[in-house]
C-alpha cells in the first residue's frame, strides 16, 4: 500500500503511474475514518483507475481551538482501514506545512450566498477554511471525480460552486449518508460520544424523519416550531439550528414553492459533541 506524507512523492509516484485513459478518484476525509468514508472508498474504487484518500486535519476550517484539538487523530487505525477495502487506494497524509508551506491562513471567498446561514453563521470563517484546503488538494492531486458525503450538503454545494467558479476540472460526486443502525448518521466526532449518547442521538435523525412527514402538510414556520420543542425538554440536546432550505441557494424556505425542492438541516450539541444532519424533503 502506497502512503505519502508528502506531495512532492505524492506527485512522482502518480506521474510514474502514466496518464493515458487513467482517471483519479480523489476522497478528500479529515481521518477517523468510518463505514460511509469507506462507501466513498469503494464507489471511486468502482470507478476510477486510481483512487487517492486524504487524511488531513485541516486547522483552517476550525472556528474552535478546543475543537480542533479534541478531533480525533487515528491515523494507524485509519490505515487499517482503508487497507480493509484494498490495499491499492494510495493515501495521502500530509503534515500542515506540506499543505501550507509556513502560511496556515485560509482565502476569503465568495461562494454567492451559500456560505452565510447554518454552518457558515454558526462556524465563522470555516468554509473560508474549507475551500481553502479543497482547492489545494484539487491542485496537488488533480482528481477527475472527488466524493463527498451529503451529511455536509452545505459543503457539499460550496465545493461545487468552488469547482465551478475557478473552472476546476473535476466532477463532484455527492453520496448517500451513511447512518449506523438507529438512524443516528456516521460522523468522525460519534466517536466522542458515549455509548448511552449514541443510542440517545438517534433521536436527532427520528424528529428528522417526523419534519420530512410534517411539512407536506404544514408551513416551514410550524415545522420549525415541532423541532424547537422537542429540543426544548431534553436536557443532554442543545439545538443550534434548524432549517429548511431550497437545495441549490441554501435560503430559507418563507413560503413552499411546487418548483423548489427542500431540504432540511440540523446542528445539535449531545453533551457538548454538535452533530450536523440533513434530509431532503
Ligand atoms: O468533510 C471533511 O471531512 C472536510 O471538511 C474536508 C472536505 C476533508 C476538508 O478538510
Amino acid at each position: 500500500m502506497q502512503i505519502f506524507n508528502n506531495k512532492a512523492s505524492l506527485n512522482n509516484y502518480l506521474s510514474s503511474l502514466g496518464s493515458i485513459n487513467s482517471t483519479i478518484g480523489f476522497v478528500p476525509t479529515m481521518g477517523a475514518l468510518h463505514n460511509g468514508h469507506l462507501s466513498l472508498l469503494k464507489k471511486s474504487l468502482e470507478n476510477n483507475s486510481v483512487t487517492v484518500v486524504s487524511i488531513f486535519v485541516n486547522p483552517t476550517q476550525f472556528n474552535n481551538q478546543e475543537d480542533l484539538a479534541k478531533y480525533p487523530r487515528t491515523l494507524d487505525n485509519d490505515v487499517e482501514k482503508v487497507k480493509s477495502v484494498s490495499d491499492k487506494i494510495v493515501v495521502y497524509a500530509p503534515t500542515v506545512d506540506d499543505i501550507y508551506d509556513g502560511n496556515t491562513t485560509s482565502i476569503h471567498y465568495n461562494f454567492d450566498g451559500l456560505e452565510n446561514q447554518m454552518e457558515g453563521k454558526f462556524r465563522p470563517g470555516h468554509f473560508d477554511g474549507v475551500g481553502t484546503v479543497v482547492k489545494k488538494l484539487f491542485e496537488i492531486i488533480k482528481p477527475t471525480n472527488a466524493y463527498f458525503g451529503e451529511k455536509d450538503f452545505q459543503q457539499l454545494q460550496i465545493v461545487r460552486k468552488l469547482t465551478t467558479k475557478y473552472k476546476l476540472p473535476v466532477t463532484i460526486v455527492g453520496c448517500e449518508i451513511f447512518r449506523e443502525s438507529n438512524g443516528l448518521a456516521m460522523s468522525s466526532r460519534n466517536e466522542r460520544l458515549s455509548i448511552e449518547d449514541r443510542n440517545e442521538a438517534s433521536l436527532i435523525y427520528k424528529t428528522l424523519l417526523t419534519a420530512k412527514e410534517l411539512f407536506g402538510t404544514k408551513t416551514a414556520n410550524e415545522v420549525s416550531k415541532y423541532v424547537i420543542n422537542v429540543f426544548k425538554n431534553q436536557s443532554k440536546f442543545e439545538l443550534e439550528y434548524f432549517e429548511i432550505a431550497d437545495e441549490q441557494t441554501l435560503k430559507t424556505c418563507k413560503r413552499k414553492s411546487e418548483i423548489i425542492n427542500y431540504r432540511a438541516f440540523i446542528a445539535v450539541f449531545v453533551n457538548n459533541v454538535r452533530l450536523i444532519d440533513t434530509i431532503s424533503l
